[in-house]
């Protein structure tokens, strides 16, 4: 007897390309609202906000029922508990988003656990399962998934062994996503924690990048369809030496150009702690001359567009119109960074949904040809 073996039917690339670029059209970016329950309940204690079930849905139905949130923001990122939580008039989220134009996607890595033999250092988990887990949340609307590996800089890290179980991973991850017909997201992050400069981060990111794309290579992944979610080249937090923005925007430029393909259909910066203003400025500062990216340049925040919100908001119904006014002005703020201009970044009230300039989308054609395996060994 045969066993039928349940693959899913080859995936039409095509229509992934499209939402990979439909993801970083018209000068938007994506809001990160997918933080585990651990992490979300984290900045809740820190405000002295209830950290249950409820009160998180209340703040995620806040941020997704923002008015005009999908003139600024062209995909979410959800987390497993946030995909099946409602409005409290019981609307679906993932309905509340896609009505409001904007693309659904989930985080769908089970976070990052200790690398084995390498104290300090992590691998992201999740492949075990993976392609069921992918198969149910399509089924759900998802259009897009992201999975996050961490780096930390030491003075003997990332280890090879970190950088390629990472590498692997994400290329495994990002296969199975093309597979189940969902735009993969692929997030190396180097850290900005610890006292290195900006150099050492620039050499660390180059080779985890490198690594990446080798690896998607070697799993044959077709990069017009899926996003990188790439740190920016930055000093450590405890570096006495902080470069101006316009040296950041050169290094992470320089970086970037070396090692991501220009096939790649994007690239959608994480912000890892650094605040809106900053994020905002240095995004802005990468984009001043877009004839230097090979890509289009995007934001993906969590912190830097969610941050004034959650504290504005502080777990208060009172408080709800306010917190959204104040997503919206960090979110247009980077949109605003997107065409090179940092002037809206200090807070200024958010223009008025409609005097904006038309942005030209620019859709690329692309001619899919199977990616060239890297030749084996004979
Ligand atoms: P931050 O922008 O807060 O770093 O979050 C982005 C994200 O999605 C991390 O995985």
């Amino acid at each position: 007897m045969t066993t039928a073996t349940l693959l899913p039917e080859p995936t039409d690339l095509s229509s992934l390309v499209e939402t990979a670029q439909l993801l970083v059209a018209e000068d938007k970016g994506l809001l990160a609202i997918d933080e585990s329950i651990s992490t979300c309940n984290k900045r809740f204690a820190a405000l002295c906000i209830a950290q249950d079930e409820p009160t998180r849905r209340a703040y995620r139905e806040l941020l997704v029922t923002t008015p005009g949130l999908g003139d600024f923001i062209s995909g979410v990122i959800l987390f497993d508990e946030t995909i099946r939580q409602h409005t409290s008039d019981g609307v679906p989220f993932l309905t509340v988003l896609t009505d409001a134009g904007v693309v659904p996607g989930i985080k769908v890595d089970l976070g990052a656990k200790p690398l084995a033999g390498h104290p300090g250092e992590t691998v992201t988990e999740g492949l075990d399962g993976l392609r069921q887990r992918l198969g149910e949340y399509a089924g759900m609307g998802a259009r897009f998934a992201k999975w996050r590996a961490v780096f930390t800089i030491g003075a003997a890290s990332p280890s090879r062994a970190c950088t390629q179980a990472n590498a692997h991973a994400l290329a495994r991850y990002a296969a199975l996503c093309q597979e189940a017909g969902l735009v993969a997201i692929v997030e190396p992050e180097v850290l900005m924690t610890g006292a290195h400069t900006l150099a050492r981060c620039a050499q660390v990111t180059e080779d985890v990048l490198h690594e990446v794309f080798e690896q998607l290579r070697t799993q044959e992944v077709v990069v017009e369809a899926m996003l990188l979610k790439p740190n920016m080249i930055l000093a450590g937090t405890d570096c006495a030496e902080q470069e101006s923005n316009q040296t950041v925007a050169a290094a992470t430029i320089t970086c970037l150009r070396r090692a991501v393909p220009a096939a790649v259909a994007g690239v959608a910066f994480l912000s890892g702690g650094q605040s809106g203003d900053l994020a905002t400025a240095r995004l802005a500062a990468i984009n001043a001359d877009p004839d230097l990216l090979p890509w289009p340049v995007a934001f993906s925040f969590g912190r830097a567009i969610q941050e004034p919100a959650l504290s504005i908001w502080a777990g208060q119904d009172a408080n709800v119109r306010a917190a959204q006014q104040a997503l919206l002005i960090r979110a247009s703020s980077n949109q605003d960074a997107r065409r090179g201009d940092d002037t809206n970044a200090k807070g200024r009230p958010v223009k008025t949904v409609g005097t904006l300039p038309p942005a030209p989308s620019r859709p690329i054609e692309v001619h899919l040809l199977p990616p060239t395996s890297r030749t084996e060994p004979a």
